[in-house]
């Protein structure tokens, strides 16, 4: 096992005004830059172009930053707040703008809610999702229940209890990348061909 770091960048899922979500986002940008094992990198779907008459895999060629870091990474992290018991549109939106490119790369999900039960609902939901997409999700999520009174003015928890399910989270995020990691690098898969093919798309077409 090499000792180069695990890259894996931070999916922020919505782009709603105002989003405690980004306080989350921000509290795991630091925590993960800062661990000797990880490199990071957030994206936030505001920033990336996601044109509302448009859909799917011929949006990466806009999103060229989310595309290679996707390829590169190693794992993702999720983080969705809980809309209406679901994820939100743009979340998912986000996501489908690759496909096969996810695959065999490990994925820890973060539930954000107003509420009292963390986002669970929409993580639940997104299980489904991320399977399609070839992402294998870890068992342990990490959610933050009434985010709106999560974190005091300069973005730090109140309740410190997070540090300890951070680091469970992020304890098995890097057991399962590292096994990724080791399988990509080593076992032959039925997604070669299927990579291969879409690596000479994007060469003829960036
Ligand atoms: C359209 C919409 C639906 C929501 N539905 C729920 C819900 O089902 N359960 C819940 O706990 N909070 C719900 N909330 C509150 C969000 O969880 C809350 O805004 C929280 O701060 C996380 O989302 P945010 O990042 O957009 O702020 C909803 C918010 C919006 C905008």
């Amino acid at each position: 096992m090499d000792n180069k770091k695990l890259f894996i960048p931070i999916l922020l899922g919505t782009v709603r005004k105002g989003r405690e979500s980004e306080k989350v986002a921000k509290f795991l940008f630091d925590k993960m830059s800062a661990h000797e094992e990880i490199e990071t990198q957030l994206f936030d779907p505001q920033k990336m172009d996601l044109p509302m008459d448009d859909e799917g895999q011929g949006l990466k060629f806009k999103n060229p930053e989310y595309r290679n870091a996707i390829i590169r990474a190693d794992g993702l992290v999720i983080i969705s707040p809980e809309y209406n018991h679901g994820y939100p549109g743009s979340l998912k939106r986000a996501l489908d703008i690759i496909s096969a490119e996810y695959v065999h790369r490990s994925v820890g999900l973060v539930g954000v809610s107003a509420g009292g039960f963390g986002g669970t609902r929409a993580i639940e939901q997104l299980v489904g999702v991320v399977r399609e997409l070839g992402l294998l999700a870890i068992s342990t999520d990490l959610y933050f229940s009434k985010v709106g009174k999560m974190f005091d003015e300069l973005g730090d928890p109140k309740d410190r209890s997070v540090d300890n399910r951070l680091d469970a989270f992020l304890v098995e995020l890097i057991w399962v990348a590292k096994a990724l990691r080791w399988g990509r690098d080593n076992l032959p898969s039925k997604y070669d061909d299927k990579l291969k093919q879409l690596q000479e798309e994007w060469e003829q077409k960036k």
